[in-house]
């Protein structure tokens, strides 16, 4: 089918939008990756296609993150957005837009479908239990808890399920939880949520899952889902949260995943006022421009479920289809920082050029969701096999003699009229390959190409005919015909690798190739200088790459003791004084939380310690504690905690401070 006969498609394209949490790593260059070949190729055959990604600026990892490093969520988000998006520019990612969540086009979208949303009945609120740290002074989501299996009873297990036993549970069903924050025994505490009602969308959504919209496997797994039953979506959080707030109700923030599809809408409003674009014309609900999603199978639930009910309710358009990619995984086995697997963005790009790796991806992409899996040698092998010595060898084998002995000019007419055939005539169905994601098996067919190119100059030999006083004349025909072989190649390799084409283009002489060109042969055109098009990929530079990401344990101490007993070095690490209490108050909004100044001896410091519970504080003013007085100081929300004072007891009212004897002074060493 002619690209022509379709007419132009105007397509909105997006890959997820990483979290400000963490560097760049393979895993979104794969999906950034596979996002724009499939953009590129869009673009290439004629299509108007947008492609947009963004920040995800909020939610608790990002404000702790933050908080760590001694900046504001706000600052903190916009400093990654920049390096998220230098990254992906480096990697030639063609994104049109590189946004944030945190925006005021996303605040607005985000209030105006929530408010459509709870106008249409699909919201209502209830009391919600949770696990709430009562140091840090906020709830704690189930990976910031960690306690005892209530299963199989293994020790320091996550809040969702077990690592031992595989169970999974409500991190309110662990034995001793703990804060993974600060260390506390978390309490229950209640609270109000805002639900959306899923179930009212399951009708909906039973029948857009199977409208082609996702892959077969993809659709299965929500069909298990669906015969289940949705359960009601919490959609809010508590402060403190670095978010949206929920207009009219202060202190409950809109759920990081709330607003973080609404941010591709966003990035494209963003784009939209800046470009022309009819930002109505994409999302109306019966637009005929198309939405295109690219995501791993971590978050199939949010964009194949939540996030077209949503949309559905909200009276916008729903996603032409969301495309699920597999994990990334190296010799088999998951990223791995202590192995040096876990690579970077950056770290890659100090040691070899992106374009290898645009390769390499790209010699695995299939429609499927089946895990990527990298192999170095494979790697390396297939980049200069491939490129270096299949198909950069065509154009460097025929450029020498053009230049030498005929002015660098093309034939008028093509020698093999035949195997131009077979070439150009691969575009249909290498165009239905890369619209289909099915992109392994173009590159295998293009290089099946590149074959028969090398084949053809192999039989023709013109290092010999040249030296054929009758033949010479026929070296120009054989090595143009090359040339236009090239030329097909590197056009159908250009969405994978669009820097490299753009170094054939310029060897060529031509202008920037469309799809179509590969329809009309170059004749009697001059072309310029040959030039390396590709370096030969080193193993050493891979192996340094592997070096430099690699995060080391501590070397095992010779004679280690058991893990068990510390010396007696360690111990006199801790410095331990005597204290007095000078002043005893209730901290606002942490329910454990006392703030205790003491006298230390020569000076005062103000220690947070969660003993409120226990201890009511005008009795402890005048008391003597144990305090260690060389812990790091730790920034806390409301305040800096100078130090621990020391208690026994398992929490809540059963905490028993330590004081020493009658007689002892503030400032006394306790050894
Ligand atoms: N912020 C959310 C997405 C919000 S989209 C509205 C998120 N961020 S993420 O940074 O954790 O992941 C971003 C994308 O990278 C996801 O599609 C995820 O599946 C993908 N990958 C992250 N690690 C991956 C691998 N190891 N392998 C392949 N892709 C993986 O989820
Ligand atoms: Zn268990």
């Amino acid at each position: 089918m002619g690209v022509s006969a379709r007419g132009q498609r105007r397509i909105l394209v997006t890959s997820a939008l990483p979290y400000s949490n963490g560097p760049i790593h393979l895993g979104h260059l794969l999906e950034n990756i596979q996002t724009d070949i499939w953009v590129r190729f869009q673009r290439l055959v004629g299509n108007q296609c947008i492609y947009v990604c963004a920040e995800d600026a909020h939610g608790t990892a990002t404000m702790l993150k933050a908080e760590e490093e001694g900046m504001t969520p706000e600052e903190w988000g916009e400093a990654m957005r920049a390096s998220h998006a230098s990254d992906f520019a480096r990697f030639h990612i063609a994104h049109d837009n590189f946004y944030s969540t945190h925006s005021e086009e996303n605040r607005y979208y985000s209030e105006l479908i929530f408010q459509r949303l709870q106008e249409k009945g699909h919201v209502f609120t209830e009391e919600v239990e949770q696990l709430y740290d009562p140091e840090e002074g906020l709830f704690l989501a189930d990976r910031y808890v960690r306690g005892g299996c209530p299963r199989c009873g293994a020790e320091d297990q996550p809040g969702d399920n077990c690592d031992e036993c595989g169970a999974t549970y409500d991190a309110t069903a662990l034995s001793e939880p703990r804060s993974v924050l600060s260390g506390a025994a978390p309490i229950l505490r209640a609270s109000m949520h805002y639900f959306v009602d899923l179930a009212k969308s399951e009708d909906f959504l039973k029948s857009w899952t199977r409208s082609g919209t996702v892959q077969p496997e993809v659709a299965n797994k929500l069909a298990e889902w669906l015969n289940e039953g949705l359960k009601p979506w919490d959609v809010s959080r508590d402060a403190p949260y670095f978010g949206f707030e929920v207009p009219g109700d202060e202190g409950k923030y809109f759920y990081v995943w709330v607003d973080a599809p609404i941010g591709y809408m966003a990035s494209f409003k963003d784009y939209c006022s800046r470009s022309g674009v009819d930002f109505d014309a994409f999302w109306r609900p019966d637009s005929e421009c198309e939405v295109h999603h690219f995501i791993g199978k971590d978050i199939i639930n949010f964009h194949a479920l939540f996030w077209p009910a949503v949309l559905s309710v909200a009276d916008f358009r729903t996603p032409t289809r969301v495309h699920t990619h597999g994990y990334i995984t190296v010799g088999g086995v998951k990223m791995s920082k202590s192995r040096g697997t876990f690579i970077n963005a950056s770290t890659y790009l100090d040691h070899l050029d992106p374009e290898y790796l645009r390769y390499y991806f790209a010699t695995k992409l299939s429609p499927n969701t089946d895990d990527i899996d990298i192999n170095f040698d494979d790697f390396v092998q297939r980049v200069n096999s491939d490129l270096v010595g299949k198909i950069v060898n065509i154009a460097s084998r025929c450029a020498g003699f053009l230049h030498r002995h005929f002015d660098s000019t093309l034939a008028p007419t093509l020698h093999d009229a035949k195997l131009w055939e077979d070439v150009s005539g691969a575009r249909e169905r290498l165009a239905d390959l890369y619209d289909t994601g099915t992109v392994s098996r173009a590159v295998r067919e293009i290089t099946a190409l590149a074959d028969l190119a090398n084949r053809y100059i192999d039989g023709h030999a013109p290092w010999r005919l040249i030296k054929e006083a009758d033949r010479a004349g026929d070296v120009q025909d054989i090595c143009s015909m090359g040339i236009n072989l090239f030329r097909v190649i590197a056009l159908y390799l250009k969405p994978i690798l669009p820097a490299f084409a753009e170094r054939a283009e310029a060897f060529l002489g031509v202008p920037p190739m469309t799809w179509e060109d590969a329809a009309k042969p170059l004749v009697d055109h001059r072309i310029g200088r040959f030039r390396p098009l590709i370096q030969r990929m080193e193993r050493k530079a891979v192996n340094r790459m592997v070096e430099a990401s690699k995060e080391h344990e501590p070397a095992p101490v010779e004679n280690a003791p058991d893990m068990d007993s510390i010396s007696i070095e360690d111990f006199s690490k801790v410095d331990l004084r005597v204290a007095r209490i000078v002043e005893a108050q209730p901290v606002d909004g942490a329910d454990r939380l006392l703030k205790l100044t003491l006298d230390v001896g020569d000076h005062r410091r103000e220690v947070f310690s969660g003993i409120k519970e226990a201890y009511d504080p005008a009795a402890l003013v005048g008391r003597h504690a144990i305090v260690v007085a060389n812990l790091a100081p730790r920034k806390m929300r409301f305040g800096t905690s100078e130090g621990m004072v020391l208690a026994a007891g398992p929490g809540g009212s059963q905490i028993f401070l330590v004081t020493p004897d009658e007689g002892a002074a503030p400032g006394m060493e306790v050894r």
